[in-house]
This record gives C-alpha cells, sequence and structure tokens, in this order.
C-alpha cells in the first residue's frame, strides 16, 4: 500500500479530486490531510471522507510539529494541492524528491513569492497571455523552481477576467493532477 499525505490552504477542490480519483485503488491510500488555515473548506472535505487532519501555524510548520506528524505517517509521497505556504527545508530535506507541488501557470513565467491563486491569475491576464496552464514540479527550497514533472498549457484568448483563467486552469488541474500522481507512486 502506497501512502499519500495531501497539504492544502483553502477550498481544497484539487483535495477532493484527488481523493475521488483513489477512492477505489486499494494500492494507494491518502492518510492525512494538513492544513494552515482551521477555517478552510477543504477541512470539512477531510472530515466527510473520514480522513485525519492535522491543522498547523505557520511557526509548527517550520519547527518540529509537522514532521513528527510526517514522520509518524511515512508517506510514499506528499502532495501540495493549492497549499499557500513555504514548505521549510528540514522537511524537503527529510523527503527527498517525495515532495511535488502543483502550480497554476506555466513556470517559470508567473513564479515565486506572491505568485500564488488568483495573483497569478490576475498577472495573466494583466500581461495579455494567450495562454497559460499548469506545472506539477517536485518541490526544493526555492518557491516553484523544483525539477519540472509535467506542464499543460489552455488557451485563454476568450477568457474576460482573472476568475474565468482559474476555472479553465482548474479543469487541467482536475484532469491531470491525480493521473500524474498515479505515474510517480506506482
Ligand atoms: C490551485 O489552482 C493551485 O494550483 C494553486 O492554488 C489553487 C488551489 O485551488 N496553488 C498555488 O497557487 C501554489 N503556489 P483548490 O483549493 O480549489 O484546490
Amino acid at each position: 500500500m502506497k501512502k499519500i499525505v495531501l497539504f492544502a490552504s483553502g477550498n481544497g477542490s484539487n483535495v477532493e479530486n484527488i481523493i475521488q480519483f483513489f477512492k477505489n485503488n486499494k494500492s494507494v491510500s491518502i492518510v492525512g490531510i494538513f492544513c494552515n488555515n482551521p477555517h478552510a473548506k477543504v477541512l470539512e472535505r477531510a472530515e466527510n471522507h473520514k480522513i485525519e487532519a492535522t491543522i498547523f501555524n505557520k511557526t509548527e510548520l517550520n519547527d518540529t510539529l509537522v514532521l513528527e506528524k510526517l514522520n509518524q505517517l511515512q508517506p510514499d509521497l506528499i502532495v501540495l494541492a493549492g497549499f499557500l505556504l513555504k514548505f521549510p527545508s528540514h522537511i524537503i530535506a527529510s523527503f527527498p524528491k517525495k515532495i511535488i507541488n502543483i502550480h497554476p501557470a506555466l513556470l517559470p513565467k508567473y513564479g515565486g513569492k506572491g505568485m500564488y491563486g488568483m495573483n497569478v491569475h490576475q498577472a495573466v491576464i494583466d500581461n495579455h497571455e494567450k495562454e497559460t496552464g499548469i506545472t506539477i514540479h517536485y518541490v526544493n527550497e526555492n518557491y516553484d523552481e523544483g525539477e519540472f514533472i509535467s506542464q499543460q498549457a489552455t488557451n485563454i484568448e476568450n477568457c474576460k477576467s482573472a476568475e474565468e483563467i482559474a476555472s479553465k486552469v482548474h479543469e487541467l488541474e482536475h484532469e491531470f493532477f491525480p493521473k500524474i500522481i498515479e505515474k510517480i507512486i506506482t
């Protein structure tokens, strides 16, 4: 049995989608959801699926609480699925090549500090881009700079707002992210 843990900060539509994708898979199990926001909708999703949730603040992420919990769970893969804080280097060092992130743009464009969620889509529309997409990559110490695993692009010439772009990007995320996770883990 391969074990996955998911990190998320907000709504958690990717988390929901990944849970659904692996629901009937007997060789992959989602063993924990980690969230830095006690009011996030993703926590309701964890409860609905009876998956243990760990809630923590920035300090607890950067000292020992989160690492200790991860060491107890011994995941084969740590998936950042809409996680908006910088991932600490001591956890990265403890799980080499076992942490992946999804970024809602075609990196290296629109990456780095402050570039997350709607900020990314707003910057994309402000720059009149014709396409955007998703990047799934390994996590290293620098924001959005780890080795790429997969990128998918989508045309946004007809999009009139950052919200429309977000919705097209979410479609791509929901279609491709679980499949890539499955490929990596099995
Ligand atoms: C997703 O679009 C994900 O790519 C992005 O946050 C959104 C979360 O949506 N992640 C980042 O911006 C990380 N830098 P969700 O809560 O509906 O899954």
